[in-house]
């Protein structure tokens, strides 16, 4: 049976199914295990009672709708809070133009699903975020990477390769970027923005982060210079609960009409009843009243965090230090070997993402590591960095 599944299966799925980081993942879960591996938000910072108080609402209110089939591109009233809700970062976007997903994750499979063809070209920045990388990798494009520099993508090299390359889409996370929380000035956006203008291409941009900001000020998303072009992406899930698996995307009336097609033989809709939940959850105030919570316990475990990393780590490694977002990222010296680490740090109960995972192209990020500061209190956060950097001198 196993030899005639073998025969049968997709080009798609083997493409994606021996994912080296699976292998990873499965032995971060041991209980024993100190972890700065996962990218989870903290379940201290599900508003609970605010969820199970607006689940008797919505029943109460909604029940007709919210417990019926619904529409693909999601529920209206959930659709115009969020029109309005996306003024304060400056996106201007009628709610005809956005529709809701089951989670963004959800978004960039339609993505790519509805643009590429198998060889086609997208360009993504190197690192970038694993799950991105799987969803695109099922539809078999040919990846260009964007080098980057402390801000992330450099807009001079963009350029050069949409000069030479016809690329279908572009995918970024200009703010506190997964995998290493780096975010772009205004400048920079303005830069990248202004060549994606000139060449007949699209951006996606992937905003999961944007909220958890815990100091500096707030950046404009691309979308806002470069709106024809965008395809903006941002969610729920660290804002609210990933569970609820509700994300949301702008994009103009053309690719919605697709997107919704996309959706529509995947899923029908996403879940009405946890729609109704986010609605209700802007509209009573409850977001703006939690989201100071959230960043309080974050803004802690990420300053933790760097201060243990300053304080244990070998000095000649380097790392960034975000204004928000859940990671940071590591660079050690040439010769530190992150993979062959890491399962010396298994062995010591401590995990982390080695940062050759987060690139599309082998060979690169050895000397890198992802680390996550959310989902893990300060006292472990300071045990593991502790660890970390003992097994770190012993092993280069
Ligand atoms: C950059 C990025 N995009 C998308 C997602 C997926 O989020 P969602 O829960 O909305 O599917 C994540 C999740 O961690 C992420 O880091």
């Amino acid at each position: 049976m196993i030899n005639f599944i073998n025969s049968i299966k997709s080009k798609g799925i083997k493409k994606i199914e021996k994912s080296a980081i699976s292998e990873i993942i499965r032995v971060i879960n041991r209980p024993e295990i100190i972890s700065l591996a996962g990218g989870l938000p903290a379940p201290e910072t599900f508003p609970k009672e605010i969820i199970s108080s607006l689940s008797q609402k919505v029943i109460e209110k909604h029940w007709n709708t919210a417990l019926q089939y619904g529409s693909t591109e999601g529920v209206i009233l959930l659709r115009k809070i969020i029109s309005d809700f996306l003024k304060e970062k400056g996106i201007k976007a009628k709610w005809e133009n956005i529709g809701i997903v089951s989670g963004s994750q959800q978004a960039l499979d339609f993505l790519t699903r509805i643009f590429i063809n198998p060889k086609d070209n997208i360009a993504v920045e190197a690192p970038t975020y694993i799950g991105a990388i799987d969803a695109f990798s099922f539809y078999q494009p040919n990846f260009v990477e964007i080098q980057t520099d402390e801000e992330g993508a450099i807009p001079e090299k963009l350029e050069k390769i949409l000069k030479n390359k016809k690329i279908k889409f572009i995918y970024l996370v200009p703010t506190f970027q997964n995998p290493t929380g780096k975010t772009m000035s205004e400048k920079r956006r303005i830069e990248i923005a202004s060549v994606i203008k000139k060449y007949n291409t699209i951006l996606i941009e992937d905003d999961p982060y944007g909220y958890l900001r815990y100091k500096g000020k707030h950046q404009k998303p691309i979308q806002t210079l470069i709106p024809e072009q965008t395809i903006y992406l941002s969610t729920f899930s660290k804002i609210l609960a990933p569970g609820l698996r509700l994300g949301f995307y702008v994009a103009n009336d053309e690719i919605l009409k697709l997107m919704k097609s996309a959706k529509q033989t995947s899923d029908l809709h996403t879940s009405n009843f946890d729609q109704f939940i986010a609605y209700e959850y802007i509209k009573t105030g409850s977001f703006k009243k939690h989201l100071p919570k959230i960043i309080n316990i974050y803004k802690k475990r990420q300053k933790t965090m760097l201060d243990a990393l300053e304080k244990y780590f070998p000095k000649n490694f380097s790392w960034t230090k975000p204004e928000g977002g859940m990671f940071i990222w590591i660079e050690g010296p040439k010769n530190f070997n992150s993979l062959k680490t890491y399962w010396k740090a298994i062995e010591n109960n401590v995990a982390y993402v080695p940062g050759q995972y987060f690139f599309v192209k082998p060979n690169q990020g050895k000397n890198t590591m992802r680390l996550n500061f959310t989902n893990i209190t300060e006292e472990k956060i300071i045990l593991a960095i502790k660890k970390l950097s003992e097994i770190i001198k012993k092993n280069i």
